[in-house]
C-alpha cells in the first residue's frame, strides 16, 4: 500500500532553488499590488498546485474588464440609450445599430489577451495540476483555445448556479410605445431583447498534462496532484455533479462588482488540493479565493491590480498591517 507523504506547510516568502541551483523567492501568503500578467514571469516553473481564477470576461462590466481596442461609442458606453440606461450598462459591450467589422475582432482580441498569459500559467502550474477559470459565457471558447493552444488539455466545464441572477431583457411593447407606435407594440406583445434570465457561470477545468508514460497514480505521487477528493467535495454540494449549486453565506456578497462565494472556491480547492499546497490567483479581486485558501490551511499567492481591492483582500484576510510585498 502506497503511504501518502505528509502535506508540505510552508511557511510565507519560501525560498526555492531552481533545478540549475538559482535562488527563487515565492511570495506565499500575499496579495501582490500588481499586474499578474508580468509578474507571474517571476515564479519558478512548476511551483503551484492549482490556479483557481475568476478572470476578466470581457464583457466590459467594469473598466478592468474592457479588453479590446475597439473604439466604437457603444462599447465606450457613451451612447445617449446606455447614458440613459445608468450604470449597470454603462461600460457594457452591447452594439446599438448592428454589428460592425471591428466589433467581431473584440472575441479575437479576448483570445489575444487570454494568450497574453496563458503560458506562463502553464510554465508555473505542477504537472497533473489543475487550472479552474471563472468565464463569462460568450467569450469562454475563445479562452478554451488560448489556453489549449498554450498546452493544457481541457478537461471539463463545470456549470456554477447563480441563486439571483437578474432577468434585464427588455420588453419589445415598450420600445414601440415609446415611439408611439401602438399597432407594433400589441403585434409584440411578449416578445423581448437581448438574453434569457444568465443563471450560470461556466467555470472551465483545465490540467496541465502530465509526464508521457505514467498515470495519474504516479503524478500524485510525485507531484501531489492529479486525482479529484470527491469525498471531501460533497461536504459543499448534494452530488458529484459539474452543475454546482453553491452560493453566497448571508451577509457575505457586496465587496465586489464580480464576487464569488467562498464556499464555491473552498469547494473547488477541495476537489483538487491537500493542505500545505500552493494556490495562485492572478485576478484576485476581493480575495474570495485566498480567504477560502487560508481557511483550508493551503498556501496561496495573489495578484490584484487595484489598490482598494489589494487593501479588501488583506483586511478579508486579517492581514491589514502586513507590508506590501516587496520585490
Ligand atoms: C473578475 S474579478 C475577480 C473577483 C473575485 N473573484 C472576487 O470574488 O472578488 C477580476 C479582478 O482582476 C483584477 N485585474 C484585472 N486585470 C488584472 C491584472 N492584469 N493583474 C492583476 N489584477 C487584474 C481586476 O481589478 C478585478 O478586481
Amino acid at each position: 500500500m502506497a503511504i501518502l507523504s505528509a502535506p508540505l506547510i510552508l511557511e510565507p516568502s519560501a525560498e526555492r532553488k531552481t533545478p540549475s541551483g538559482q535562488k527563487v523567492y515565492l511570495p506565499l501568503n500575499q496579495v501582490i499590488a500588481d499586474n499578474s500578467i508580468t509578474c507571474i514571469r517571476e515564479l519558478p516553473d512548476s511551483s503551484v498546485h492549482l490556479i483557481l481564477s475568476d478572470i476578466p470576461y470581457g464583457i466590459g462590466a467594469e473598466d478592468w474588464d474592457v479588453l479590446h481596442d475597439n473604439t466604437n461609442s457603444a462599447y465606450l458606453g457613451s451612447s445617449p440609450a446606455q447614458e440613459k440606461a445608468g450604470a449597470v450598462f454603462k461600460r457594457r459591450g452591447k452594439p446599438i445599430n448592428g454589428w460592425s467589422q471591428a466589433d467581431r475582432e473584440i472575441p479575437k482580441q479576448y483570445y489575444e489577451w487570454c494568450s497574453s498569459w496563458a503560458s506562463e500559467w502553464f510554465r508555473v502550474l505542477k504537472p497533473g495540476g489543475t487550472a479552474f477559470v471563472f468565464s463569462g459565457r460568450r467569450f469562454a471558447h475563445r479562452c478554451i483555445c488560448a489556453l489549449e493552444d498554450a498546452g493544457f488539455s481541457f478537461k471539463d466545464m463545470l456549470c456554477w448556479v447563480r441563486d439571483h441572477a437578474p432577468h434585464r431583457a427588455q420588453r419589445l411593447s415598450i420600445v414601440f410605445d415609446r415611439r408611439g407606435d401602438v399597432i407594433s407594440s400589441h403585434e409584440w406583445q411578449g416578445w423581448r431583447v437581448g438574453n434569457l434570465r444568465p443563471s450560470f457561470e461556466p467555470i472551465l477545468w483545465f490540467i496541465k498534462p502530465y509526464k508521457i508514460g505514467t498515470t495519474i497514480a504516479d503524478n500524485a505521487l510525485s507531484h501531489g496532484v492529479g486525482p479529484f477528493n470527491e469525498e471531501a467535495f460533497l461536504r459543499y454540494v448534494k452530488g458529484a455533479d459539474n452543475i454546482i449549486n453553491c452560493g453566497f453565506s448571508q451577509g457575505e456578497g457586496g465587496l465586489h462588482p464580480t464576487q464569488k462565494p467562498v464556499r464555491l472556491m473552498q469547494a473547488l480547492i477541495e476537489l483538487t488540493t491537500r493542505q500545505g499546497q500552493i494556490i495562485l490567483d492572478p485576478f484576485a479581486g476581493s480575495g474570495s479565493s485566498l480567504v477560502a485558501a487560508q481557511n483550508l490551511k493551503r498556501n496561496f499567492i495573489g495578484y490584484e491590480m487595484e489598490q482598494k481591492y489589494v487593501d479588501l483582500c488583506r483586511s478579508r484576510l486579517g492581514a491589514s498591517d502586513l507590508l506590501p510585498f516587496m520585490r
